[in-house]
């Protein structure tokens, strides 16, 4: 057996008594692939894990940047209370639309919003409105911009928040400090950035499974 057969078994193993999809995540999947949305949300498993750190923090204010079709929306959506609240920005107005849909599905449009646009357009815009501090910010959507987004996550949270960075392994290229491609020079901005600043404690822990080799960094904001 290959490893990465390997891992996809002991991810489905984990994922069946773990973190199993119901029907509406499934339905999220579903219609995601039916509409021609690629098939890179968050596994069951991981979705679970943003779940887990979102009740962990208490989360009550969660802000999610890329939402492609809402499936790590309602991991994360779930994790709140009735008058919580959770931002979403994405690009794409399909992709909106058919996250709109899934998170209706959901039973979270009360608390869950989608703002169709450039997330460095909608950050300002949402940093006009003063809200209250986000609890949890998930990163996870152009890798180009993850220093820019870091910094944003640092205006809109507070002491004690979690700031969540996916996709910062992609198949072990992070390490190389050559590379010319925007994602993995991006990817290398953020963690060097959380490395350096005096207001994050962070790491990154590396993947294997459902969705090949790849990892997540933490940042802790400090006062
Ligand atoms: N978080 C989702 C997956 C997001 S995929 C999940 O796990 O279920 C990345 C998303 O980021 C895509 O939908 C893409 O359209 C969006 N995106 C890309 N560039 C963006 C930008 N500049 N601003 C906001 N969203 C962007
Ligand atoms: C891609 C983006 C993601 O957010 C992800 O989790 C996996 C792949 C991509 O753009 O290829
Ligand atoms: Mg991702």
């Amino acid at each position: 057996m290959s490893d990465s057969q390997l891992w996809d078994d002991v991810d489905a193993y984990f994922t069946t008594h773990l973190a199993p999809n119901d029907e509406v995540l499934e339905a999220a999947l579903r219609d995601s692939e039916a509409a021609g949305l690629p098939p890179i949300s968050v596994t069951a498993n991981q979705g679970k894990l943003l779940q887990l750190l979102a009740q962990i923090q208490g989360a009550r204010q969660i802000l999610e940047i890329g939402t492609l079709g809402g499936y790590s929306t309602i991991w994360l959506g779930r994790a709140l209370p009735a008058d919580g609240r959770l931002v979403s920005l994405e690009y794409s107005p399909k992709h909106a639309e058919v996250a709109t849909r899934n998170l209706a599905r959901a039973g979270l449009d009360k608390i869950v919003e989608v703002r169709v646009g450039p997330a460095l357009e909608s950050l300002p815009q949402l940093a006009d409105e003063n809200p209250p501090p986000f609890n949890l910010v998930f990163i996870d959507a152009d890798k180009a911009n993850n220093p820019h987004y870091v910094e944003w996550a640092l205006k809109l949270t507070s002491t004690g928040s979690l700031i969540v960075v996916d996709n910062v392994v992609r198949g072990g290229r992070v390490i190389d400090a050559d590379s010319t491609e925007p994602d993995i020079r991006g990817t290398r901005a953020a963690i060097e950035l959380i490395a350096g600043h005096p207001r994050l404690s962070g790491t990154a822990i590396q993947t294997v499974g459902g969705k090949g080799y790849d990892g997540f960094a933490l940042a802790r904001v400090l006062a």
